[in-house]
């Protein structure tokens, strides 16, 4: 490792909304995600231990024990996965909350495997980058799809496929995205095995909602081509409809969803695993009166302009 052995090395990496797609996504229907500017940024040194730590600001001190050993068992895979096998202390800086669907796990990831590739004077590709950072999703997931990794390492808008993996698309014109969060931090793993349950239960139910989300995503693939945000919100308003039929929604979500509609937004949806995190708004031209209908229903909201 010669001279990189006493330096600190970091890395960033974003945080992601869904613009259509999720949970269909893990059945291997593409969905539509999107990079926001804000996410994470770590730093890796020497550890002055024999064991590896992670102390992730601001975040830490909230963990329950079982999730704080978990880390360990991630970082350990993370490290391993970028070729370092040397004990690291690494710190972790959040800009997004946790567990609220913008994808703050895969973006602690990144930002975790630049700093590491970096340590281990390794240049990483996109492909080493999203592979070490899935290990390390695994450990929290299961089983995930890998767009959040996707998202995180590519940033900008992407098609992601569960059997072909991302490709970004580009945009006709900005995205400006008002993000509203409920509160409620549900884990993902266990939305995506409540989907699991819903779609064993209720015959060929599941496969039709994913079907439909599918002709969704396309037309939305589309609709970001030609610049037609009208058609798009349309879009995220079905899909809204549908995570709804697959149980995923709540109260709070569907409330926000029809309060940023009516405060002007061209259309809403939950983004990320449902059953509390976030939902996401089209809202060009209306940004602070979307932000301000949600702050009158006791929601904190931000807003992300994606290009
Ligand atoms: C989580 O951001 C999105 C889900 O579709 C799970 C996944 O894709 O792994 C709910």
């Amino acid at each position: 490792m010669g001279g990189a052995a006493l330096t600190a090395h970091e890395g960033a990496a974003c945080g992601k909304v869904i613009l259509l797609g999720e949970h269909a996504v893990v059945w291997g229907v593409p969905a539509l995600a999107a990079g926001i500017s804000l996410g994470a940024t770590a730093i890796v040194e020497p550890a002055d231990s024999a064991v590896s730590s992670l102390e992730i600001e601001g975040a830490s001190s909230e963990l329950p024990p079982q999730e704080a050993a978990a880390i360990q068992i991630a970082l350990e895979a993370l490290s391993t996965a970028c070729g370092v096998t040397c004990p690291v202390r690494a710190r972790v800086t959040l800009a997004i909350p946790v567990r609220a669907g913008l994808g703050s796990s895969a973006a602690i990831a990144v930002a975790l495997a630049r700093a590491l590739f970096g340590r281990a004077g390794t240049t990483p590709s996109h492909e080493m980058l999203i592979d070490a950072a899935s290990a390390w999703e695994r450990v929290f997931h299961g089983n995930p799809s890998g767009i959040d990794v996707a998202a995180a390492v590519l940033g900008g808008v992407i098609h992601f496929e569960r059997a072909r993996g991302a490709r970004s698309i580009p945009l006709s014109c900005p995205l400006s995205i008002c993000i509203g969060l409920s509160g409620r931090r549900p884990s993902t793993r266990a939305m995506v095995d409540q989907v699991a349950q819903f779609a064993s239960r209720k015959g060929g139910m599941g496969e039709q909602i994913f079907a439909e989300i599918r002709e969704l995503v396309s037309a939305a693939e589309q609709a970001l081509a030609t610049g037609d945000l009208r058609a798009l919100g349309k879009l995220m308003d079905m899909n809204h409809a549908l995570l709804s039929s697959l149980s995923v929604s709540t109260d709070d979500l569907d409330g926000m969803c029809t309060a940023a509609r009516r405060a002007g937004a061209l259309g809403a949806k939950l983004t990320g695993a449902g059953g509390g995190g976030c939902v996401i708004a089209l809202a060009p031209g209306c940004e602070q009166a979307v932000l301000e209908a949600w702050q009158g229903l006791g929601f904190p909201g931000l807003h992300a302009t994606i290009a």
